[in-house]
């Protein structure tokens, strides 16, 4: 059976990243069919349209990985009530130049989590909006939404919290099935 390849990346480039954690769990909680390949961003410079037509190859390599995933798993960080801008960043360049976004028709499943209460609802609406127009087809359920990722992820940054593992595991399961439905 064709194994479903996932592509997942963080909008942190912190080494003790919360949002890290989140994707290391979801290494661990992959269904069995499932390959999830993590890219860190660290890499990616900021965006220069003069380099468009001919980026540098952190772009290129982050590119081809995503137009070869069956879909993507993006774990952020809220800041300043919205997206990071590594994130953005990141978004910026893939999706051009004008006509080669490589994130179009991909399912996407977001996942992020935050020191406080509000888990990072509002980052994710915001990169929601983004994908309006990146034409990303967003999971819708389960949103995951790691409040008060302190208390969850332990100091080797494990996420210890089984309540949150099962959401995660049960996204990981959902974006498989979205994914085929979108499949045409
Ligand atoms: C934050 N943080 C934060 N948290 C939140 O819930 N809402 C917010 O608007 C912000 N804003 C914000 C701005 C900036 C510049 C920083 C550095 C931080 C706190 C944030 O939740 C915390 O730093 C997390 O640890 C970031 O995620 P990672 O890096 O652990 O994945």
């Amino acid at each position: 059976m064709k194994k479903f390849n996932v592509f997942g990346f963080a909008g942190s480039l912190r080494k003790n990243s919360y949002n890290k954690s989140l994707l290391r769990a979801a290494l661990e909680l992959r269904p069995e069919n499932t390959e999830l390949d993590i890219f860190d961003l660290q890499g990616i410079p900021l965006f220069n349209q003069d380099l468009e037509q001919q980026p540098p190859p952190e772009v290129r390599e982050f590119k081809a990985k995503i137009k070869a995933a069956d879909a993507l798993l993006i774990a952020m960080p809220e800041y300043n009530y919205s997206m990071p801008g590594v994130l953005k960043n990141a978004l910026d360049w893939g999706s051009r130049p004008y006509g080669d976004n490589a994130f179009n028709d991909k399912a996407l499943a977001i996942m992020g989590a935050s020191i406080g209460g509000i888990a990072t609802a509002r980052a994710q609406y915001h990169l929601r909006q983004s994908c309006v127009f990146l034409n990303m087809h967003v999971l819708n359920h389960p949103e995951v939404m790691v409040a008060f990722a302190q208390d969850k992820i332990d100091a080797a940054g494990r996420l210890t919290d089984e309540k949150t593992r099962e959401f995660i595991r049960g996204m990981l399961i959902e974006l498989a099935a979205w994914a085929q439905r979108l499949k045409r």
